[in-house]
C-alpha cells in the first residue's frame, strides 16, 4: 500500500484537482490572500499562481515528496517565494501569531488529527488574519451521508488517508475561528458521485481578543 499511497496517489491528486471547474474554485479560495501566507498540504502546488498581487510570500507544509517534485515547475513559475517549512500541519514549526492567512484546499479531509491541524491554524495566524478553505466533507443529505460513513473507511485506504463524511466549517468553528459565509454545495456529476462532491468554501477569521 506504501508504494500507492506515496508514488500513485499524489499523481492522481494532481490529475483529478485540477479541472477547470476546480481551477476556478481554488481561484475564488485564494482570493482575498495576502502578506505572509501559510500553506498546509501543498500537495503539487496547484493554487500556486492563483495568489492575488497581495502575496508576499507562502510557507508550504506538504510531507508527500512527490508532491513536492510534481510541484516544482509550478514553483520555479511562481512570483512570490515558496518555501517548504513543514511537513506536518498537526506540528507547525511556526511561532504564534505568524502568518496573515492561512489557506487549506482538500487537505482538511486528510489530516489524521484534523483538530490539533486547526489549533495549529489558530495558533499561528494573527488576529485578524483569515483562514481560507476549499474542501469537500459531509453532505447535509441523510442518504447520501449514511453513504459517506459507509465508504469512508475503504476511502481513507485507497485515498492516503482521505475521510468523506467531514464536516469541515464545525470543525474550522470548534477551533475558534469565526467562520464568515461558506458556499456548501454539491460540485456538478452524476448523483452516485454526491458521497465526494460535496465541497465547502469559505474563510474564518482568527478575532482580535476582546
Ligand atoms: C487530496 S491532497 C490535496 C493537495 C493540495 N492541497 C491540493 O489542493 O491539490 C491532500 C494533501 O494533504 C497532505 N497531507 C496529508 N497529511 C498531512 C499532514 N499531516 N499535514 C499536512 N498535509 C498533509 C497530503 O500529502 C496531500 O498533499
Amino acid at each position: 500500500m506504501a508504494f500507492w499511497t506515496e508514488r500513485v496517489v499524489p499523481r492522481i491528486v494532481d490529475r483529478a484537482l485540477s479541472t477547470d471547474d476546480v481551477m476556478g474554485l481554488r481561484e475564488l479560495a485564494c482570493a482575498g490572500l495576502r502578506g505572509r501566507v501559510l500553506e498546509i498540504g501543498f500537495g503539487s502546488g496547484l493554487n500556486t499562481g492563483l495568489c492575488p498581487a497581495e502575496v508576499e510570500r507562502i510557507d508550504a507544509v506538504e510531507p508527500s515528496d512527490l508532491g513536492w517534485e510534481l510541484s516544482a515547475r509550478r514553483r520555479a513559475g511562481s512570483r512570490v517565494p515558496i518555501e517548504r517549512t513543514g511537513l506536518d500541519g498537526q506540528r507547525l514549526a511556526a511561532a504564534d501569531e505568524q502568518y496573515d492567512a492561512v489557506l487549506s484546499t482538500f487537505t482538511l479531509c486528510t489530516i489524521p488529527d484534523v483538530e490539533l491541524a486547526l489549533a495549529e491554524v489558530r495558533r499561528v495566524l494573527r488576529p485578524g488574519g483569515s483562514f481560507h478553505f476549499l474542501e469537500h466533507g459531509r453532505a447535509p443529505d441523510a442518504g447520501v451521508e449514511r453513504w459517506q460513513h459507509r465508504i469512508d473507511p475503504v476511502q481513507r485506504r485507497v485515498f492516503g488517508g482521505c475521510h468523506l463524511s467531514r464536516d469541515i466549517p464545525a470543525l474550522v468553528a470548534g477551533a475558534g475561528l469565526a467562520v464568515g459565509d461558506v458556499l456548501a454545495e454539491y460540485q456538478p456529476g452524476p448523483g452516485v458521485m454526491r458521497p465526494w462532491t460535496f465541497g465547502y468554501l469559505g474563510t474564518a477569521e482568527k478575532r482580535l481578543a476582546a
